[in-house]
C-alpha cells in the first residue's frame, strides 16, 4: 500500500494536463484499477486482516482521490492563466478609426424634417417612384398639354399598347397628396419625403433627388396655419431661432392661392449665412390645396380645405450644411461621404438635437 500512495502520489504531481491526469486516475481508481484491484481482494481476507487492511485502503483511495481533485483545479488554473497571458490586451491604446460607413446627409435631412413634423403631428406615408400620368399630373390640376408638364422635364416609361395607363417616373412627391387622400380621408396631416426624377443636370439640378410633400385637411385651415407651420419648420430646421420669410405669390395648378417660400441670407466670401443680409433664397412652394384636387382624392371640398407644401430635400441639406454641389450627392465618392456624412447612431431628434 505504501509502494501505490508513493507512486501515484508521484506521479498526479507530475502529470502534465488534464488528459494524463485522467489515465492515472483510471489507472488507480478504475474499474480495473490497481487500488480497486486491492479492495477486491478484501473479499478473501479473513475478518482480521479485513478489519486492518480495509480502512487503510479505503484511506489510501481517498488520498489519491483528493490529490487528484486537486491538481485537476491547479491544472485548470494553470490553463487560464497561461490563456490569459495569451490573449492579453491593452485597454488603454486609443481606438481603431470606425469603418462602417456614414449615413448620408439626404438620409440624415429625411431624418431631420420627419422629426419636426411628426412632433407637429404628421405621419409619413410613401407612395410609389413609378407612377400613373393620373396620380403625377391629372388629379393635381395638371392637364394635358399644361406647361406645367412640359417644364417638369419628364421621363416616360415605354408601354407596349395604347391600351396601358401611361407610366412616369414621378417628378415630385405631390400624387402620394393623392394616395393619402384615398387611403385615409379627412381630417388628414401627412408628410411624404422620397425620390423624384427629372431629366435635368447641373450643379443644383440631378436627374434624381428628393422632396418632402407635405399636406394638411380639415374643417378650419387656413394660410395662416400653412404660414405659422412653415416658419416653426424653419426655425427647427436651421436650428436657429428666428427667420426671415418671404412668402412670394406664385403658381402651381394644385394650389390656389399658392406661394413660393424665401429664406433670407447673405453670401460672403462664397460662405452662406441664414437669416441676415440682402439675398433671398428659394426653398419650398406651398399653397391652399386646390378644390379640384381634394375632389379628385375623392374628398368633398365644400366641406374640407387645407394645405400642401413640397421642399426641395437636397436643397435645404445643401443650404444647412454647406454642400455646394448637388452632382456629388450621387457619385458615391467615399472621401465626400466621409466629409459630409453623419455618424449612424446618432438618431435626430427634437429634444436630443437634430444634427449634434
Ligand atoms: N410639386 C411642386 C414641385 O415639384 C412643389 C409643390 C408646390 C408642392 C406647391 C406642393 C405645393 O404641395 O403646394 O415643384
Amino acid at each position: 500500500m505504501e509502494e501505490l500512495r508513493a507512486k501515484y502520489l508521484q506521479q498526479i504531481s507530475e502529470a502534465a494536463d488534464e488528459i494524463a491526469l485522467e489515465e492515472l486516475r483510471v489507472r488507480a481508481l478504475g474499474k480495473k484499477g490497481e487500488v480497486t484491484q486491492q479492495m477486491r481482494q478484501l473479499g478473501a481476507m479473513s475478518p482480521d486482516e479485513r478489519r486492518s487492511f480495509g480502512p487503510a485502503l479505503n484511506k489510501l483511495k481517498d488520498e489519491l482521490a483528493t490529490a487528484l481533485a486537486a491538481k485537476k483545479i491547479a491544472l485548470s488554473d494553470a490553463a487560464l492563466d497561461a490563456r490569459l497571458k495569451g490573449e492579453w490586451l491593452d485597454v488603454t491604446l486609443p481606438s481603431r478609426a470606425r469603418r462602417i460607413g456614414t449615413v448620408h446627409p439626404v438620409s440624415q435631412v429625411t431624418e431631420e424634417v420627419t422629426a419636426i413634423f411628426a412632433e407637429m403631428g404628421f405621419t409619413v406615408e410613401q407612395g410609389p417612384r413609378i407612377e400613373t400620368e393620373w396620380y403625377n399630373f391629372d388629379a393635381l390640376n395638371i392637364p394635358d398639354h399644361h406647361p406645367a408638364r412640359a417644364e417638369m422635364d419628364t421621363f416616360y416609361l415605354c408601354r407596349e399598347n395604347d391600351d396601358q395607363p401611361l407610366r412616369v417616373l414621378r417628378t415630385h412627391t405631390s400624387p402620394v397628396q393623392i394616395r393619402a387622400m384615398e387611403k385615409i380621408g379627412a381630417p388628414l396631416r401627412i408628410i411624404c419625403p422620397g425620390g423624384v426624377y427629372r431629366a435635368d443636370y447641373d450643379h443644383t439640378h440631378t436627374p434624381m433627388f428628393h422632396q418632402v410633400e407635405g399636406l394638411a385637411l380639415d374643417t378650419d385651415i387656413s394660410m395662416a396655419n400653412l404660414k405659422w407651420v412653415l416658419i416653426e419648420f424653419t426655425k427647427a430646421f436651421f436650428e436657429v431661432e428666428s427667420v426671415d420669410l418671404r412668402f412670394r405669390a406664385s403658381h402651381f395648378p394644385f394650389t390656389e392661392p399658392s406661394a413660393e417660400v424665401d429664406i433670407r441670407c447673405s453670401w460672403d466670401d462664397g460662405k452662406l449665412k441664414l437669416g441676415e443680409g440682402d439675398d433671398w433664397l428659394e426653398i419650398l412652394g406651398c399653397g391652399m390645396v386646390h378644390p379640384k384636387v381634394i375632389a379628385a382624392g375623392g374628398i368633398d371640398p365644400e366641406v374640407y380645405q387645407g394645405f400642401a407644401f413640397g421642399v426641395g430635400i437636397d436643397r435645404i441639406a445643401m443650404l444647412k450644411y454647406g454642400m455646394p454641389d448637388l452632382r456629388a450627392f450621387f457619385e458615391g465618392d467615399v472621401r465626400w461621404l466621409r466629409h459630409f456624412g453623419f455618424a449612424p447612431l446618432d438618431v435626430p431628434t427634437i429634444h436630443g438635437g437634430l444634427s449634434r
